[in-house]
């Protein structure tokens, strides 16, 4: 750029006029480079100036917080598991043995002279002593023990295990007494007995109210009974109100065993009679 400005300044011009040139020219080519000098300088200590004095550590910036992981909606869970379904065929309703066993008119024990034999004497208060098997003794102490720890009252057993001759005894004291219909009304004849099952309790008041009575429904003794018997798996046999189905009059003191499970089903779904819940024929006579 230099010579540029001293090629220009040599021509068409006085000496004078062109060392006046020339000088002008000089300067303002040292200006220019001055000024080239500054800028180059400028830039640079601008960068400088820019740049950190030290070098920092680069500053660490939080990654971005990751988007949620998608979950999956209520309805997407599997279902939960269905709840069981109660099997009725659990245990035989045919078998003597069984806890299931339907013992009614058209259905009588095989063998007709059936015995248990785990039978054990049942340790509660009682008016004859009784026996049951060891299943439903244990069910039945359990019973009479809360009963009063709820109540404050007693309870006694009237008759449990009846064998085949002992059935026979007071079948036939009943025909002496009321007649056939009558007997047949209150009492079963031997081998259709579910006291010969050794899982039935025949149960009253101690002392004494309304034993072996219909009033006996009436008393705290039998309410509490009839409430809460299925808690232990009994069952009160001969409602008040199914005498067309089991063919007995209402005995609000026969309680059978016939385990916790199968009287607690009965009792959520409101059936009453084991003929109904097993879809078995009522037995209101011996056919
Ligand atoms: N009182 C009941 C029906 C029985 O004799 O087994
Ligand atoms: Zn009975």
């Amino acid at each position: 750029m230099l010579g540029i400005v001293l090629e220009q300044s040599r021509r068409g011009a006085s000496p004078r006029v062109r060392r006046r040139r020339a000088l002008v020219a000089v300067t303002a080519g040292l200006l220019v480079l001055i000024g080239g000098g500054a800028v180059v300088l400028g830039g640079l200590t601008g960068r400088a100036a820019s740049a950190p004095a030290t070098t920092a550590a680069p500053t660490k910036t939080e990654p971005a917080t990751p988007p949620a992981e998608p979950r999956p909606s209520p309805s997407a869970s599997p279902d939960p598991a269905p709840a069981p379904t109660f099997d009725r065929a659990a245990h035989s309703i045919d078998d003597p043995n069984s806890i299931w066993v339907v013992v009614d008119k058209l259905r009588p024990l095989n063998p007709t002279d059936y015995s248990p034999d785990d039978l054990v004497d049942v340790p509660v208060p009682f008016a004859n002593s009784p026996q049951l098997r060891q299943e439903a003794s244990d069910a039945v102490v359990s019973l009479f023990a809360a009963f009063t720890a709820e109540t404050g009252l007693a309870l006694q057993s009237q008759s449990a295990y009846r064998s085949f001759d002992a059935q026979t005894r007071v079948y036939n004291n009943d025909l002496v007494n009321l007649g056939q219909a009558g007997a047949d009304l209150s009492t079963a004849r031997p081998g259709t007995s579910e006291h010969q099952t050794g899982l039935t309790i025949d149960i009253s008041a101690q002392p004494g109210q309304c034993s072996l009575n219909a009033c006996f429904a009436d008393t705290p003794h039998g309410q509490w009974l009839a409430a809460n018997a299925w808690r232990f798996g009994y069952l009160l046999r001969y409602p008040a109100d199914k005498i067309p189905v089991t063919g007995y009059e209402f005995e609000p003191w026969h309680f059978r065993y016939i385990g916790i499970d199968l009287a607690t089903e009965m009792h959520s779904e409101g059936v009453t009679t084991l003929e109904e819940f097993f879809g078995l024929p009522a037995a209101p006579s011996y056919g």
